[in-house]
């Protein structure tokens, strides 16, 4: 798929494939066009300005390109957005019930749905009656997590599920991904955290400004020194030894914009 912003071209012929049952990883800087891929998918680029300019994407044999968001919902395709937007002023079990709109699922697919999202995140359970705008950053994440699980998704799309989180917060958003996986759903993930990405995934793409720059599997790339260099922040050491002391020569924090 091509995918433009108006003039912006934000994704040049990106194709890509998330076999049935696993978990693939998009990894890249900011502005490689992660967050558009998803959009794409979920058809939700229109109310960024964006369109598919050429390209076409399947699920289960079925073209979704063309159908209205909800239809990608009720097709089996929900996305966590990018930055955990919950509905601050709504109560955590009306975010939730948001989250089953879209499906087409019965009132008992649904009430299930609601028991295996309490399971996933019992602190869900315990504060239904409080607003949601009042809980932790990690709190509200599970509940943008929890409500695209709502409309049981055969696979769902997270954008940065890790971003702005503690490291014991995203290792547990890790375990739930690996956990809601187990459970039958294929994840499309996003990540700013490559090492928590790769983990996670099978197969991991490389986006750069808006193209395939690479892909493998996950292991393969997560042994690659490109990756390593660019990504998970690993220094050549012999380089680190020759550079010269003093400012500017501070260690570079494993972040995404590493390299770049
Ligand atoms: N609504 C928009 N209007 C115009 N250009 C946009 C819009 N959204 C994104 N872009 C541009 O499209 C390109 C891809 O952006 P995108 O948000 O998909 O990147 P990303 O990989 O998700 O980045 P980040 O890691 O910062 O979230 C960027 O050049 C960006 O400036
Ligand atoms: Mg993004």
């Amino acid at each position: 798929m091509s995918v433009g912003y108006g003039p912006v071209r934000a994704l040049r012929r990106v194709s890509l494939d998330v076999p049935d049952g696993t978990v693939v990883a998009v990894l890249g800087g900011n502005g490689a066009g992660k967050s558009t891929l998803l959009r794409a998918v979920s058809r939700t680029l229109s109310f960024q300005g964006g369109a598919l300019t050429s390209g076409d994407i399947h699920f289960e044999g079925t073209r979704v390109d063309g159908l209205a968001p909800d239809r990608v919902v009720a097709a089996g395709i929900s996305q966590v957005p990018e930055g955990r937007r919950v509905f601050a002023r709504m109560t955590v079990a009306d975010n939730l019930r948001a989250g089953a709109l879209g499906s087409t699922g019965t009132r008992a697919a649904k009430a299930d749905a609601l028991r295996r999202v309490h399971e996933l995140f019992p602190v869900l359970a315990e504060r239904g009656t409080q607003r949601a705008g009042l809980l932790s950053g990690g709190e509200q994440q599970m509940l943008a997590v929890g409500r695209a699980l709502m409309a049981s998704p055969r696979l769902l799309l997270l954008d940065e599920p890790s971003l702005g989180l503690a490291p014991l917060m995203a290792a547990r958003i890790a375990d739930t991904i690996r956990e809601i996986n187990a459970q039958g759903t294929s994840v499309l993930l996003v990540e700013q955290n490559a090492a928590l990405a790769l983990r996670l995934a099978s197969r991991a793409y490389v986006l750069d400004v808006g193209e395939v720059a690479l892909s493998g599997p996950a292991d393969e790339l997560a042994a690659s020194d490109e990756v390593r260099r660019r990504y998970l922040g690993v220094v050549d050491e012999d380089a680190a030894a020759d550079a010269p002391r003093g400012l500017g020569a501070l260690p570079t924090l494993p972040r995404w914009e590493a390299g770049r």
